[in-house]
């Protein structure tokens, strides 16, 4: 399959299924994303706040590329203007009604974003870039550092490549020892798979962006879904467990940054 086939997969799963809402008005995207017990929101809530003051600075315009349906509306209160980009229409027209007047909605790709070099005070690509085959996550991550004023921070949430490798390894290691071939990912929908990933080592970001750019990689969670549906009892233990992870993922960020599923990496041009 070519990049550009690729895109055209992920664009026509995003569009038709990823920003369709289920009876319960849950996205089906967040169904594969998310566990979605009550026990799991202050977990989740909590990696949401960490990134708080990231965005503290105001300015005119807070760029969310991949927004999808779903704008980072918790990080653009101080911007005039919250402009999501993406190339699923679907997802825009749910953002757009989200943020009202405060929105700018554009459908583009993120490997070529239609905005002049320096127009953003802040930004973020929350989920969204690691669903770029690895040379388009390169011209992706240009476009970003591009179109970032200096000194304004840009958040990417991105998939760990430690962890995904890790996955890799033990899944053929496994199948080496048992014949057994266990599933790469749970489908919720056995007529949609699941939209591929490609996560890049966390070294790869500061080569790409230079050294005249900051980059901090830092945990964002440690659990994905799949762990937290499988290990965390629906009980006090869990919210217990859950808490302990809290606080791991709040004390010791960069320390953690190797485990954790979804690490954040925030970049500023100095
Ligand atoms: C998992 S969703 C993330 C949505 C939201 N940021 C969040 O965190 O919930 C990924 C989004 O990235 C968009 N996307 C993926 N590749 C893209 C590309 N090359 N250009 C534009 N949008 C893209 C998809 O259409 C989808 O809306």
């Amino acid at each position: 399959m070519t990049t550009q086939t690729i895109s055209q997969t992920i664009q026509a799963h995003y569009e038709k299924y990823g920003w369709r809402r289920r009876e319960s008005g849950d996205f089906e995207d967040f169904l594969l994303l998310i566990d979605n017990r009550p026990l799991m929101r202050p977990y989740y809530e909590h990696s949401y706040r960490r990134l708080d003051h990231y965005f503290e600075t105001n300015g005119n315009y807070f760029l969310d590329a991949g927004s999808g349906g779903n704008p980072a509306q918790e990080y653009s209160g101080q911007f005039k203007k919250h402009v999501c980009v993406d190339f699923a229409l679907a997802g825009l027209l749910e953002s757009k009604q989200k943020l009202g007047n405060k929105g700018l909605c554009v459908v583009a790709d993120l490997a070529h974003l239609p905005f002049k070099d320096n127009s953003f005070a802040g930004g973020i690509s929350a989920n969204s870039l690691y669903h770029l085959p690895p040379d388009r996550q390169t011209l992706a991550l240009a476009e970003y550092h591009r179109t970032m004023q200096s000194h304004a921070t840009f958040v990417i949430i991105y998939i760990s490549g430690y962890v995904l490798g890790l996955g890799k390894i033990g899944r053929n290691l496994w199948r080496k020892l048992t014949g057994y071939q266990p599933p790469l990912a749970i489908q919720q929908n056995p007529d949609i798979s699941t939209p591929p990933c490609w996560a890049m080592l966390p070294g790869w970001f500061s080569q790409q962006l230079g050294p005249q750019t900051e980059v901090e990689l830092t945990t964002y969670r440690l659990l994905h879904r799949h762990i937290s549906s499988r290990f965390i009892p629906n009980s006090s233990l869990g919210e217990q467990i859950l808490a302990g992870l809290t606080w791991l993922e709040a004390t010791f960020p960069k320390l953690l940054m190797p485990f954790g599923y979804y690490v954040t990496v925030a970049f500023r041009k100095k």
